[in-house]
């Protein structure tokens, strides 16, 4: 038997208004807090007014940075970083999907280590100590509120995950009803992205019993409320169980890290602008097809209420996943391919994967160019 363990250490508080309710917790570590968000989203969806109100409530200084936008780029943390550092905060507040979330975990980082750069972040033996940071997400799917990792874009516009145990949130305020107003197409990238996280999770050599658990949970949930939410966008019970699966996928991923759908699915973002989850979701039938080859078991496992492939794929097609075109030349995927074989996801993806067969498999999900 092969020995595990499990480690989660975010307090995570969910419910409806959970904020308001549990928030005073926040006060114990320090006066002066630096919120990180987007432009637009926090505001629409009241989250940065529920979190404003409680910080009036316990007197806390406030700085707002709401310059995030999708896919942080380094320069953007490095810009947060140093308003950080100038108003001397003692927390970082991050409010949004994963960009600010992500974002508020380089800055935490980066702020109380003046001259480490963006890039020294990926070794985590560079810094060892961190601002505390808390999460309140408001889309259903990156659950970067429970996860050591934070996703940034290079100089070179290369997007990738950094961890490091300082970049669990010590609180994490789950409140279903931020998501009540994301859109369907938001709504759908999100759900799969949770859904890529949870399969990888059973997929991925690092998984555990616990994390199946978990994972298996999460993607029940998400093939039953996907669909609905999508038919009833405004129903909190159905937007709180896709709220669930996000947290529960985020939890296991903590654990198992992803597979090679995340490693190829970072290429359709950066290079073809596809949404995190979307990318995910239009590569993850053939990535399937080709483990079933060499670990069918783990395949059944990681489909779980969905079956086959197939019916996978119907699944997807229902929520608008193969609703955008994408194409791209054989030397973009040979080029993506070279980097995907490089990236430590493909030692945890059962089966062995030659750079012609990440072609194939981008080349079958894709249109070609
Ligand atoms: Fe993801």
């Amino acid at each position: 038997m092969r020995e595990w363990s499990f480690y989660m250490p975010t307090k995570v508080h969910f419910g409806e208004r959970v904020l308001k309710r549990e928030a005073g917790v926040i006060a114990v570590y320090g006066k002066n807090a630096f919120v990180v968000t987007g432009k637009s989203s926090s505001k629409r969806n009241s989250s940065l007014d529920d979190l404003l109100d409680i910080l009036k409530e316990l007197d806390l200084k406030v700085h707002i940075f709401d310059e995030v936008e999708e896919n942080p780029t380094f320069s953007l943390v490095e810009n947060a970083a140093e308003e950080c550092r100038r108003v001397g905060a003692d927390v970082v507040i991050g409010v949004g999907g994963g960009s600010p979330l992500d974002t508020a975990k380089a800055v935490a980082i980066l702020a109380v280590n003046e001259s480490l750069k963006p890039e020294e972040l990926y070794d985590s033996s560079n810094y060892s100590h961190a601002l505390p940071i808390i999460a309140v997400p408001t889309t259903a799917g990156t659950g970067s509120e429970v996860t050591q990792y934070s996703v940034l874009t290079s100089h070179e516009g290369r997007k990738g995950g950094f961890a490091s145990p300082l970049n669990f949130p010590k609180h994490a305020f789950v409140d279903p009803r931020y998501t009540l107003t994301m859109p369907h197409e938001l709504t759908t990238a999100t759900a799969v992205d949770a859904l890529s996280h949870a399969m990888e999770g059973i997929l991925s050599s690092h998984s555990t019993p616990l994390s199946d658990t978990l994972a298996q949970k999460a993607v029940e949930l998400i093939h039953e409320y996907l669909p609905r939410t999508l038919d009833e966008s405004d129903n909190l019970e159905f937007r709180s169980k896709l709220m669930l699966a996000s947290t529960l996928a985020g939890m296991v991923i903590a654990q198992t890290s992803t597979t090679v759908i995340h490693a190829m699915g970072y290429h359709l973002t950066t290079f073809k602008g596809l949404k995190h989850g979307t990318a995910n979701g239009l590569i993850m039938v053939e990535t399937l097809k080709h483990i079933r080859k060499f670990a069918p078991e783990v395949v059944e496992k990681a489909l779980g209420p969905f079956e086959s492939e197939e019916k996978l794929g119907e699944f997807l097609e229902r929520v608008g996943i193969y609703g955008t075109d994408v194409t791209a030349t054989e030397k973009e995927l040979a080029s993506w391919a070279d980097v995907v074989l490089k990236a430590s996801h493909v030692k945890r993806t059962p089966g062995i994967f030659t750079k012609n067969d990440i072609i194939t498999i981008y080349a079958r999900s894709l249109k070609q160019g």
